[in-house]
């Protein structure tokens, strides 16, 4: 196998990359920015219903409405990631990133004309908009990302989209300080900004190549999708590859298109996608998006003066761990990552616990929340945020791989959505001791990464389809590469 070192990055894969992962910084930046300048739009609600119906709102309109206008981005997300392999197979992978960018321009429009329209309604469908974008954006650019990659580099490469993420998540959270954006006059330019990344990607797109796996093996055109590989991989000799991906191409011309129903139906497929659902679920169900939604409510409760800058702080913590997965992935492989992911999430949740419990005895127990929640944030990084977005796309072949994502896509949003809505009650239930929930759920992940989750590093598609296939086979579900699978079988 030729071995591409990670200096001797080439400029072509870095741009076409580089471009795809716009599409998750957008993503990450809808996802952080509601979260700083919540009461600037409860108060946007509150004037535009008053003047419209001149009576004062109720305390519980007020807070459905505005819960909609965080929720329902949630919503669009669902939509939009399970609607990702309608697009995909028809249009190509390139085409499908160009085409979502006029969500992306219509939701700005909405978003940023709804203060000036006094309409929340704006606010409420704009969001939504945006939120269908971000789903097509967590399907579309890790499938791209991981079809353009080398074999060497799919995992370094697969965590920039997390990258991207946390890196529009931290634009988010500092944009929107007070004086900044986030106050009662920027705000709709605060959420208008979307479109600033929309028009860089849309002028970039066009300079990118299409995926040559999609060309090769939907498509058949052998010829394009070795001049592409060519520039890609910046060397004349791209025999392996090429021939890898006939391979795959003989192998899905023996399957039939895949769809999502048959995902679950097809024994071959069963335990991948099992696989793919339950990463996805440890990421959302870890608690992550309960520590970032309500951070700054902790950081208060714990004590901090400055809660705002706690918030970013943990974006900074966020964006410097997911650079270290991002060098350290190839070296050690996803399932050393994951796991100490989940158990150090683990850790951090029960420390904030007893941290949280404790606070009203012991002033100090507020560092201890502090620092918690930081290595709560930095293991989240280390595997189960990035990990999962770029292994769905590991562990199927080119057929059922678009299906998968989908799938795989839904089940992250869906639980993404439930945590939202649902982390608020349970923590009026459970005060303190919530983080508990989320201490189990996350010894269970550990436990299920342990025996179910293959090791994907350095194998090709086909090899890890292979792999499940031939445990599919044996019943058994633990391999580490094709050639000592039979040796662990036995
Ligand atoms: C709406 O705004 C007015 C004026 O700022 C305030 O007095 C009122 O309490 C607000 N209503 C709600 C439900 O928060």
């Amino acid at each position: 196998m030729t071995t591409v070192d990670i200096d001797e990055l080439y400029l072509d894969l870095m741009m076409a990359v580089g471009t795809a992962v716009i599409g998750s910084l957008q993503f990450g930046y809808n996802t952080g920015v509601i979260n700083a300048p919540q009461n600037i739009h409860a108060h946007f609600i509150n004037v535009t219903w008053s003047s419209r119906f001149s009576e004062p709102i109720s305390q519980s309109t007020l807070t459905g409405l505005w819960s909609l206008s965080v929720a329902i981005f949630s919503v669009g997300g669902m939509c939009g990631s399970f609607s990702v392999s309608l697009f995909v197979n028809r249009f190509g992978r390139k085409n499908s990133m160009l085409m979502a960018n006029v969500l992306a321009f219509i939701a700005a429009a909405f978003m940023g004309l709804s203060k000036l329209a006094a309409s929340f309604e704006m606010l409420i469908i704009g969001r939504f908009i945006v939120g269908v974008y971000s789903g097509l954006s967590t399907g579309f650019v890790p499938l791209y990302v991981e079809e353009i990659s080398p074999t060497s580099l799919r995992g370094a490469l697969g965590t920039l989209h997390q990258l991207g993420v946390v890196i529009g998540i931290l634009m988010a959270q500092v944009f929107g300080i007070e004086s900044l954006m986030g106050n009662a006059s920027l705000w709709p330019v605060l959420l208008a900004f979307t479109l600033l990344p929309a028009v860089l990607q849309c002028v970039l797109l066009p300079l990118c190549p299409e995926s040559p796996r999609y060309l090769l093996i939907n498509c058949n055109e052998e010829s394009r999708a070795r001049s592409i590989l060519v520039k890609l991989r910046g060397t004349d000799d791209v025999t392996e590859d090429m021939q890898e991906m006939k391979e795959e191409s003989q192998q899905m011309m023996r399957e039939k298109t895949v769809t999502i129903l048959e995902l679950f139906r097809s024994p071959m497929y069963r335990q991948p996608i099992f696989v793919a659902i339950m990463m996805h679920l440890s990421q959302q169900l870890s608690g992550i998006n309960a520590v970032f939604y309500y951070s700054t409510g902790i950081f208060e409760r714990a004590g901090v003066s400055q809660p705002v800058y706690a918030t970013i702080g943990a974006g900074v913590v966020n964006t410097a761990f997911t650079v270290v997965s991002l060098f350290v992935v190839e070296r050690v492989g996803r399932r050393p990552l994951q796991l100490t992911g989940l158990m150090g999430m683990a850790v951090s949740a029960a420390f904030l616990t007893v941290a949280m419990a404790l606070l009203d005895q012991l002033r100090w127990m507020s560092y201890i929340s502090i620092v918690a929640i930081f290595s709560f944030v930095a293991f989240f990084e280390i595997g189960p945020g990035p990990i999962p977005w770029f292994i769905v796309a590991e562990l199927f072949s080119q057929g059922p791989r678009p299906a998968a994502i989908a799938v795989a896509g839904f089940s992250n949003w869906t639980a993404n959505f439930l945590v939202g809505m649902g982390f608020p009650y349970v923590e009026q239930i459970c005060g303190p001791y919530v983080f508990i929930i989320f201490t189990v759920l996350l010894l269970g992940f550990f436990t299920f990464t342990y025996f179910k989750v293959p090791e994907t590093k350095g194998l090709s598609f086909d090899e890890i389809a292979a792999g499940f296939r031939q445990s599919a086979g044996q019943g058994a579900d633990k391999y580490s590469a094709p050639e000592d699978s039979t040796k662990k079988l036995s």
